[in-house]
């Protein structure tokens, strides 16, 4: 149990919480899981779930928590996660921390840690303004932080690079309201169990990274830092 590396990633939207777990996923040869990642390209595909998910992700609100759980415990038991995992997105409110706690305690896992990534709301704008992904592997980008070697164009796989749906203003200013009222509660929630690991996010990614990767140093070794990279969502 405690060889395995159980991570969570917390932070507001645009806070780098997908750019970091890319190093988390090469670093220790875990598997990224970004329930919105799994949402959209449920949404893309127009299967039942991406159907059921899709007015909620439209608005910037949550999708129910039966749903997300769901599909979580799922993914939990999927072969790559043999090693750890690392969630991105999830959970996002105390009911889901506590589905989570559930699901690890009846799986004989628990969490090794919560790293939750500070930003101001002033960053967050701007973040996700210039932020584009890619439509084929989701990999992200950021005009001026962190562009794609040929505009438009993904480094990974040579996808089509965009602006996502729910990156217009006032979508993300909804997303940041549900942010401080559902998911920030969880800091105090994962402070008190004794987990938490807090960083600040940065201008730069990779001192982002350096931060980030010297916290997990802590609790589950270096791993290999130019280990094989894992699946996405
Ligand atoms: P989700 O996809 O999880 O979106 P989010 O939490 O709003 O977070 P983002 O993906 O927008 O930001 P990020 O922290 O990953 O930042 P990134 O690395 O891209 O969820 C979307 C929706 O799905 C939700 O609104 C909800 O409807 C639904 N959903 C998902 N999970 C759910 C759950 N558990 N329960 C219910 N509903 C759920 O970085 C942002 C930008 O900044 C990028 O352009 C990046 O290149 C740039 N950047 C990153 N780090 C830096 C840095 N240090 N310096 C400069 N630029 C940086
Ligand atoms: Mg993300």
């Amino acid at each position: 149990m405690n060889n395995m590396v159980n991570v969570v990633l917390l932070g507001a939207p645009g806070a780098g919480k997908g750019t970091q777990a890319e190093q988390i996923m090469r670093r220790y040869g875990i598997p990224q899981i970004s329930t919105g990642e799994i949402f959209r390209r449920n949404i893309r595909e127009g299967t039942p779930l991406g159907t059921a998910a899709k007015a909620y992700l439209d608005a910037g609100g949550l999708v129910p928590d039966e749903l997300t759980v769901n599909l979580v415990k799922d993914r939990l038991a999927e072969p790559d996660c043999a090693k750890g995992f690392i969630l991105d997105g999830f959970p996002r409110n105390i009911p889901q921390a506590e589905a989570l706690d559930s699901l690890l305690t009846s799986l004989g896992q628990k969490l090794g840690a919560v790293v939750s990534i500070s930003i101001t709301d002033a960053e967050i704008v701007g973040r996700l303004s210039g932020r584009r992904v890619c439509r084929g592997c989701g990999k992200t980008y950021h005009i001026q932080y962190n562009p794609s070697a040929v505009e438009g164009l993904c480094d990974n796989c040579g996808g089509e690079v965009v602006q996502r749906d729910d990156d217009r203003e006032a979508t993300v200013l909804q997303r940041l309201a549900v942010y401080h009222a559902q998911t920030a509660p969880l800091l105090d929630f994962y402070r008190k169990a004794g987990v938490l690991l807090e960083i600040t996010s940065h201008e730069k990614v990779e001192d982002t990274s350096a931060e980030m990767v010297s916290a997990l140093a802590k609790v589950f070794g270096q791993g290999e830092s130019d280990g094989p990279s894992g699946s996405g969502a």
